[in-house]
């Protein structure tokens, strides 16, 4: 089965073709991903209307160099997937009517995605996760832990209360004056900063359930910077160590919870795995942190390669195979839908 992925609905406009075997392998046979984070930065932030401008301008070509590079015509597809929400309304509406396009042309099935459902099956086309597992998934748009029990089967267990994960990496960045995104810019800085300098919240420690909450951590992060301005370069790096340190502690008290629970719940499992998905998992600390936690509970992380945490077609086009395989496919009126929980 072939099917192609379309992914316009952030700042990335993106394109991939995807091959899943009956056995359920999958085979990246090309992923185009253009950034517009340069048309951004100046702002600080995503422009929702310059992100649906870009869309208009790229997409055509970006879906052409996906198709090119599989060495493919739309013929040899066997669905077109496009991520129908959560996300930017301008952005999604592009990248559903021209798979819509595609599909009504050429008289193929139209997988309308979920970009959440498209994070969480990723670790499926690159490492057979198997069912059930936990997912944690930490992007631009959500920070959720969630129990993935099959295909559209999921169990949100916790989500964030206020700012997503990424938002609180990004909202710090900014008023440390480091450029967007963030998130990169932070990991990067705390390479080289004292974690234990500033005492920040954990939010959340402890508490019952599974959610989080950023905005207070991100808060002190500015009362601690105010307090010493101007400044430096160290104290850049020291506020973005100690502001990462607490990260890990609060994802190590969430995440362990949930394992606990999980292993209560399916006591024949040896060794439940966690998938970590999104933007936020590229980050090689948290990773580091989340690898310590499973390590010392007999549970196993499971993170795909970096160019497939951050967005991008391929994860797309594979849930829309995984779809498409268990006989599911979406009417050619489906709507965009700007919020769309998992
Ligand atoms: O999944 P994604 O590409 O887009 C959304 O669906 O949101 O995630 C983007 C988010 C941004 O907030 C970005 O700052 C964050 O992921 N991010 C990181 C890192 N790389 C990307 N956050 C922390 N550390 C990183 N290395
Ligand atoms: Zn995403």
């Amino acid at each position: 089965m072939i099917i192609l992925g379309i992914e316009t609905s952030c700042d990335e406009t993106a394109a991939a073709v995807v091959k899943r075997t009956q056995d359920g392998q999958g085979e990246i046979l090309s992923n185009v991903v253009l950034s517009q984070i340069e048309d951004h930065a100046i702002f600080g932030g995503v422009v929702p209307e310059i992100a649906a401008r870009a869309h208009v301008d790229a997409l055509d070509g970006i879906i052409k160099q996906a198709m090119d590079e599989a060495d493919l015509t739309f013929t040899d597809l066997d669905g077109v997937a496009a991520t129908s929400g959560p996300g930017l309304i301008g952005g999604v509406l592009i990248g559903l009517m021209s798979a819509k396009a595609i599909a009504a042309a050429h008289k193929l099935p139209l997988l309308a995605i979920n970009h959440l459902e498209g994070h969480a099956l990723t670790a499926r086309l690159t490492n057979h996760a198997p069912f059930p597992h936990l997912l944690l998934l930490v992007s631009g748009g959500h920070s959720q832990i969630l129990l993935v029990k099959g295909v559209g089967d999921y169990e949100r267990w916790g989500t964030t209360i206020d700012d997503a994960l990424g938002e609180a990496f990004d909202k710090t960045a900014k008023l440390l004056g480091l450029p967007y995104p963030g998130g990169p810019q932070v990991e990067l800085a705390a390479k080289k900063g004292d974690a234990k300098r500033f005492a920040l919240p954990r939010s959340m420690k402890g508490r019952e359930g599974y959610d989080f909450s950023f905005s207070g951590l991100k808060s002190a992060v500015r009362r601690e910077a105010e307090k010493t301005a101007p400044l430096s370069d160290q104290d850049v790096a020291d506020l973005c160590a100690s502001f990462q340190a607490a990260i890990c502690d609060i994802l190590d008290d969430r995440i362990s919870k949930a394992l606990t629970t999980f292993k209560e719940r399916f006591p024949d499992i040896e060794t439940p795995q966690l998938v970590v998905a999104g933007g936020v998992a590229a980050n090689k600390a948290i990773r580091a942190t989340l690898d310590g936690v499973l390590a010392k509970r007999d549970a196993q992380m499971i993170a795909p390669p970096i160019n497939l945490c951050t967005d991008n077609g391929a994860m797309i086009a594979w849930a829309g195979a995984e779809r498409l395989a268990l006989g599911m496919s979406d009417p050619l009126d489906s709507p965009a839908q700007p919020r769309w929980p998992l």
